[in-house]
C-alpha cells in the first residue's frame, strides 16, 4: 500500500481550487473546484479526504507517478487534522517579476493598494476549519504565497486569527517592498520565517527582473527586519533565481553575496527557474556547464562568508546530483 505524508497533512488554497498538496506541477487530488468553493463545508472536506486517502493507498491517479508517493508503514494512518496550510488564493502583486507563474492570471498587472482576492476569501474557511477541529493547533504551519501578502486585504486578519487560535509557525513569503509590523512581531517571537527572491545585488538588474524601481525600499526593509529580530541569525531567507542572460553571471552573484553580508542576512539559496528546472528533470536539456560553475561559485562564497546555503527542495537536489 502507498502513502503520501504531504497529502495527509496539507491543505492548499489555489485561486481556482482547494487541493491536497502543492507539488509536482500541482498534481494532487482536488477537494473543491472554483464553482464549489463558496458552499464548502467541513463534513464534505473530510469525506473527500478519506476517499482520496484510499485512492492514494492503492496508487491510483493523479498521484501514481509522484516522486513523493512512498510505501506505507504500519504507523502511518489517516489524519483528520491538517498541520500544513498553503495560502495561495490570490495572485495580485505590487511587483512584476517576469518569470513569476502568477503572470498567467494577471497578465503582468501591478497592484499598488491592498485589495481582496479576485477569487475567494480564505478567512471564513479557516475559521470553520478551527471550529470543526480540523486543524492541529499545536503543530500548524502556515505558508503565505500569493501574489504578495502586502496587497492582500485579508492578510492582517488572517495572521491575527492564526495567532489567536493556535499556530506553531508562519512562513511569510513577500517581495518586502512594504514593511509589515505584524511580520516583525512574529519574527521577534520566533514564530515566523520570512523569505523572498531578490535575484540580484543592484538596482539596475532588480528593475529588469521585477519591473518596479523598489530595490532601495526592499533593502531598507530587510535591514529593518534584521535589526528588529536582534539576532545574529535571523530566520530570513533571500533567494537568487538564476535567470538566463540577466543575472547568470559571476559579477551579479558576487554583488548579491556582498550585499547580504552588509545587511546581516545569513541564509541564502540559489534556485533554478521552475520551467528550466522541469526541462532538466524531464531530461529535455542538460544543466549547462556554465551553470555548474556558477553554482560552485555561489557555494564557495557562502562558505567564505559564513552564510547558510538553504538546501534546494528534493527535486532541485535531484537535478543537481544527476548532472
Ligand atoms: C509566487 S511568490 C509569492 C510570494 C512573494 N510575492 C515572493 O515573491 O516571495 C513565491 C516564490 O515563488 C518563487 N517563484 C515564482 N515564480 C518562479 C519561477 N518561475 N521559478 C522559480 N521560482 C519562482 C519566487 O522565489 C518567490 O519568492
Ligand atoms: S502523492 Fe504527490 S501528487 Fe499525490 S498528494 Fe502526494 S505529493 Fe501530491
Ligand atoms: S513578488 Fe512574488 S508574486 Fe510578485 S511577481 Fe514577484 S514572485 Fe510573483
Amino acid at each position: 500500500m502507498k502513502f503520501c505524508e504531504k497529502f495527509n497533512n496539507t491543505l492548499t488554497f489555489f485561486p481556482n481550487h482547494i487541493r491536497g498538496c502543492c507539488v509536482m506541477e500541482n498534481l494532487g487530488p482536488i477537494y473543491f473546484h472554483a464553482n464549489e468553493i463558496k458552499n464548502i463545508n467541513c463534513k464534505d472536506l473530510l469525506n473527500k479526504k478519506k476517499e482520496f486517502f484510499k485512492n492514494i493507498e492503492n496508487g491510483n491517479p493523479p498521484c501514481s507517478n509522484c516522486y513523493y508517493l512512498k510505501e506505507k508503514n504500519e504507523e502511518e494512518n489517516f489524519s483528520e487534522q491538517f498541520n500544513l496550510i498553503y495560502l495561495n488564493n490570490w495572485v495580485h502583486c505590487n511587483c512584476g517579476c517576469f518569470y513569476c507563474g502568477r503572470m498567467i492570471y494577471s497578465r503582468g498587472k501591478i497592484t499598488e493598494k491592498a485589495k481582496k482576492s479576485d477569487y475567494y476569501d480564505v478567512l471564513p474557511i479557516i475559521k470553520e476549519l478551527y471550529k470543526n477541529n480540523l486543524i492541529n493547533r499545536d503543530e500548524l504551519r502556515v505558508v503565505f504565497h500569493g501574489g504578495d501578502l502586502s496587497v492582500l486585504k485579508e492578510f492582517k486578519p488572517l495572521v491575527e486569527l492564526f495567532m489567536k487560535n493556535g499556530v506553531k509557525k508562519i512562513d511569510f513569503s513577500s517581495n518586502n517592498i512594504i514593511y509589515q509590523p505584524i511580520i516583525e512581531k512574529m519574527l521577534k517571537s520566533n514564530k515566523a520565517s520570512l523569505s523572498m527572491s531578490l535575484d540580484c545585488g543592484c538596482r539596475e538588474i532588480y528593475k529588469r527582473i521585477k519591473r518596479v524601481d523598489k530595490f532601495n525600499d526592499v533593502i531598507k526593509n530587510l535591514k529593518k527586519y534584521v535589526k528588529a529580530t536582534k539576532s545574529k541569525n535571523p530566520d530570513i531567507l533571500v533567494k537568487y533565481i538564476l535567470l538566463k542572460g540577466i543575472n547568470d553571471n559571476e559579477e551579479e552573484i558576487r554583488k548579491f553575496i556582498n550585499l547580504m553580508v552588509e545587511i546581516g542576512i545569513t541564509k541564502v539559496s540559489l534556485n533554478l527557474e521552475h520551467k528550466f528546472a522541469a526541462q532538466i528533470y524531464e531530461n529535455k536539456i542538460l544543466l549547462p556547464d556554465t551553470y555548474k560553475k556558477l553554482i560552485e561559485l555561489f557555494y564557495e562564497l557562502c562558505k567564505e562568508n559564513n552564510l547558510y546555503f538553504d538546501n534546494p527542495d528534493e527535486i532541485m537536489n535531484y537535478i543537481m546530483n544527476k548532472n
